[in-house]
């Protein structure tokens, strides 16, 4: 009798627990649940909408081969357009910036990346440096080499270098990390191509102007303001001016700092160069500039 009543409490018992730990579970599932599913949608959403620090740039929409194609069909008009002096941003702000930047190359091996049609090339063969220019376009390297017998220039991308470890003291990086599909990729061949110690100069279109082709003008036609929008984001954009039609790539600043300080580069400079006070478009650039020149140190590690 005793072992009957004993019995039937620990059957009752057993079955009390069960009840617990299924109501357990239900809460504790649930709280999961409640978790797991709202992230899940919005970690879906954000990487729709952003892509993370570690997302390789080529998308549907940034295709390298069809930014080289148009760089080749608008390679007559770019060297018409550069002529000796180069354009406005090159003789009115960026030269004269990178001039203070780059003063001590005599001797030095320098990468010219993304040559283009070799103008400072030729400006940094001349002040004493042992210069090499690449750019995959043709007839840019056709016209680099027939205006300069002392460098070298070489038909190929900032993602493909054919060039051994450690054979520059200086990556000069001139307006092209806009116009290089595959950055991240660039980086690295950089990176394994400047020597321990060397210098990377970046000169690049500023990341907040890059994401507009220009001002948004008033009613009386006056530039009111500049727009900013998906930033954080990595498109293509396809711009023309003067018989040039080409596409750049826009990426956050962050991302593209990223790629060097994560990976062995010291950041040693960082400005936003401007005109002249007294050029016209001072105020503009004052407002919002459109250029930044910075450099790292590749370190040993
Ligand atoms: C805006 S131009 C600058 C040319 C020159 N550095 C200058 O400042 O006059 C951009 C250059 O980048 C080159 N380019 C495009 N894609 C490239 C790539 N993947 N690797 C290296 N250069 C590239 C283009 O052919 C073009 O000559």
């Amino acid at each position: 009798m005793c072992f009957g009543v004993a019995a039937t409490n620990v059957t009752a018992a057993i079955a009390l627990w069960q009840k617990i730990a299924w109501s357990i579970w239900l809460v504790f599932g649930g709280v999961i649940l409640l978790q797991f599913v709202p992230y899940t949608l919005l970690r879906s959403h954000f990487f729709n909408s952003v892509r993370d620090d570690s997302y390789c740039c080529i998308g549907d929409d940034m295709n390298s081969d069809s930014a080289t194609e148009k760089w080749i069909q608008s390679a007559d008009a770019w060297i018409a357009d550069q002529g000796t002096e180069g354009d406005w941003s090159r003789h009115a702000v960026l030269d004269p910036a990178l001039k203070k930047i780059l003063t001590d190359i005599q001797g030095k091996t320098v990468l010219d990346l993304g040559c283009g049609e070799g103008r400072y090339s030729r400006i940094l063969q001349r002040n004493g440096a042992l210069v090499t220019g690449i750019d995959p376009v043709p007839q840019f390297i056709e016209h680099a080499r027939s205006l300069d017998s002392m460098s070298t220039y070489v038909e190929g991308t900032a993602e493909d270098l054919p060039f051994d470890d450690g054979s520059f003291d200086i990556v000069l990086s001139y307006l092209t990390f806009i116009d290089i599909a595959d950055l991240q990729a660039a980086s690295q061949e950089i990176a394994r191509v400047l020597r321990p110690g060397g210098e990377l100069v970046v000169v690049s279109i500023s990341n907040m102007a890059s994401t507009t082709e220009g001002w948004i003008k008033d009613e009386a036609g006056n530039k009111a303001y500049r727009k900013v929008d998906r930033y954080m984001e990595h498109f293509a954009m396809d711009l023309e001016w003067r018989g040039i039609r080409i596409q750049n790539y826009h990426r956050p600043l962050s991302y593209v700092l990223g790629l060097f300080l994560n990976h062995g580069f010291v950041l040693t400079r960082f400005i936003e160069p401007l005109p002249d006070l007294s050029d016209p478009y001072y105020n503009e650039e004052w407002r919002v500039p459109n250029f930044q020149i910075y450099s790292f140190e590749r370190t040993t590690e």
